[in-house]
């Protein structure tokens, strides 16, 4: 009975990521094969939203089980705890059961696990050959940007695919925390928020210095509301807003107590692709586009198994950025070409080279953000919505040195001035009841904790007058809503910093997004050099250039994505005579 609970599991994990492809994969290796040591990544559904774990695997043995991402109430952590405990003692997912009251959860734990021990013991999984074929509309990319546009299409009608060079879906999005901006939502109605459209444009052309594309961003913030209201028809939980760095208002929306957007995003839009029946193929990964007199006619594929074409009516390319290719970054920046990333590995910028031929402009290559606040030593992003929820950062001296909400370009060079380029966020409890994201640092061990700011400041190794003296400092201005230092704004200090325990995490600028990209129009279009749109080719998301100009604020990529992966799907379904 335990194993047939093992093999379903597993066999609904695979069907999740990859989105029930029309053929079933064969597993190849043995189940005894030995487990490689090395650190593995699995992923499975629980009771909110995908959980993200990774094991470590030493002398064939697996030692430890960390939680790398999830959206689950504080409530299942017992089980959670529970089901990695049970794993580390036998070794196994097989034989270990879904803790009751929690069975959701627990199923989603073992799957992730059950995919991580799997991929340690080079368990590999057959790629279905594919020959050659056509539809309506191909998307490439299965992030967020991709799925929403596949969903958009096929919901008027069109025949998609969507290809996928990753194992699994989603993307960057898969982790996405802060939430998703929108104003003049339903959701910041019913909590009183007085936001306006007009306000997250002026915030967002301030962001990114004025360079944006003004007619790209009039899209995006005309269209985010209606997207919050399409994801939640969907089925997603967006109750939650908070405020986040350069934006005048509450617009950052996410789910309940604060978790984790991307994802319960990528999960909400997986049950949607399948619930329209649209094919997902994982490990395809695009090499080339064709095309004939100028228009784009379909895609040339790579599996393992072979290549093959489909020919399309059109191709929609969502694809990302280029922030996990250091060379590219490199190319455009030198100077950030040591930094760590907080993109995930497919993030490579391959569709570039595809619409070269097809003279494509690519604009604003060079603007690249760096994100304050990654794990020191890791690739782990630390969500603005700390800060945003009342977090300041303090340096080796124990000393603040900025508003911790300015924009992120501004703070992270104000972080690279510091002594280690490197710096702490810190927080109390209160803070860490108001998100529950935090949850997931704690579970990975990130947290640095103590009694009081004074024990805190010796865990640290900073100075402790110093730091006591920039806490209780700190105190005064939250009390007056003066903050005489750095002016930070009085409702964005939201705590007064005073519960205990107290929390700290060492934090240090990481390559985050790239804002450069295709030039699109205000259809999803990609545009040449010329000034004209490519029959039959659009694009969505960061793999675009110029809606966030010089540097984006936090929780418009998620907008983004929504609001143009829809937009290039409604687009393109349209460009075929669908309505
Ligand atoms: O800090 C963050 O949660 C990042 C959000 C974003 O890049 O939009």
């Amino acid at each position: 009975m335990k194993k047939l609970f093992q093999i379903l599991s597993l066999a609904l994990g695979i069907c999740l990521f990859t989105a029930c492809e029309d053929h079933n994969n064969e597993v190849l290796q043995p189940e005894e094969a030995v487990m490689q040591d090395g650190e593995y990544e699995g992923l499975g559904e629980g009771r909110s939203g995908m959980i993200k774990v990774a094991i470590v695997v030493k002398n064939h043995i697996i030692t430890a089980i960390r939680i790398l991402s999830q959206s689950e109430s504080v409530f299942a952590q017992p089980a959670e705890q529970q089901i990695m405990d049970a794993v580390l003692e036998m070794q196994t997912t097989e034989g270990v059961d879904a803790v009751s009251g929690a069975t959701l959860t627990s199923n989603g734990m073992l799957t992730a696990i059950g995919m991580a021990i799997d991929a340690a013991k080079g368990v590999q999984k057959e790629d279905v050959t594919y020959s050659d074929t056509s539809c309506d509309i191909v998307v490439v990319g299965a992030g967020g940007a991709g799925l929403s546009a596949a969903v958009q299409a096929a919901s008027m009608g069109a025949h998609v695919i969507v290809l996928e060079k990753q194992g699994i879906i989603g993307g960057n999005t898969n982790y996405a925390t802060g939430g998703l901006n929108a104003a003049e939502t339903s959701v910041q109605k019913s909590l009183g928020i007085q936001d306006s459209k007009q306000s997250h444009f002026d915030d967002t052309m301030k962001g990114g210095h004025y360079l944006n594309d003004v007619s790209l961003v009039t899209i995006l913030v005309e269209k985010a509301a209606e997207a919050v209201d399409w994801l939640i028809s969907l089925g997603a939980d967006m109750s939650n807003v908070g405020k986040m760095a350069g934006s005048s208002q509450k617009r950052t929306h996410r789910p309940n107590g604060g978790a984790a957007i991307g994802p319960h995003l990528v999960s909400i839009l997986n049950k949607a692709v399948q619930a329209e029946n649209i094919s997902i193929r994982t490990r395809n990964m695009v090499t080339a586009l064709t095309e004939q007199n100028g228009k784009v006619t379909g895609v040339k594929v790579s599996t393992s198994s072979g290549t093959y074409s489909i020919q399309a009516k059109a191709v929609i390319l969502a694809t990302g950025g280029f922030g996990a290719n250091l060379s590219m970054i490199g190319q455009y920046r030198p100077e950030l070409q040591t930094f760590k990333t907080s993109n995930h590995g497919g993030a490579t910028g391959d569709a570039f080279a595809w619409v070269t031929p097809l003279q494509a402009e690519l604009v604003q290559m060079d603007q690249i953000q760096i994100h304050p606040t990654g794990e020191k030593g890791s690739h782990l992003l630390i969500t603005e919505a700390v800060r945003g929820n009342g977090a300041i950062l303090v340096n080796r001296e124990g000393l603040r040195f900025a508003n911790e909400m300015w924009t992120r370009d501004k703070l992270s060079e104000a972080i690279l001035e510091q002594t280690d380029k490197s710096v702490f966020i810190v927080f109390d409890q209160s803070v860490r009841k108001s998100l529950s994201t935090i949850e997931n640092y704690a579970q990975q061990g990130l947290l640095t904790t103590a009694n009081t700011p004074a024990e805190l400041a010796k865990a640290l190794k900073l100075p402790v007058d110093a730091f006591v003296n920039t806490i209780e400092t700190y105190q005064v201005y939250q009390a007056t809503g003066e903050d005489l230092d750095f002016h930070r704004e009085a409702e964005e200090m939201l705590f007064p910093l005073n519960e205990a325990p107290y929390y700290a995490i060492e934090v240090e600028p990481v390559i985050h997004h790239t804002m450069g990209g295709i030039k699109i129009n205000t259809k999803a279009e990609v545009i040449t050099r010329a000034g004209n749109a490519i029959p039959g080719l659009y694009a969505a998301g960061e793999v675009t250039g110029g809606v966030h100009g010089g540097n984006r604020l936090g929780g418009n990529a998620v907008a983004d994505i929504v609001v143009f992966g829809k937009l290039a799907g409604t687009s393109a379904a349209r460009s075929i005579g669908l309505e």
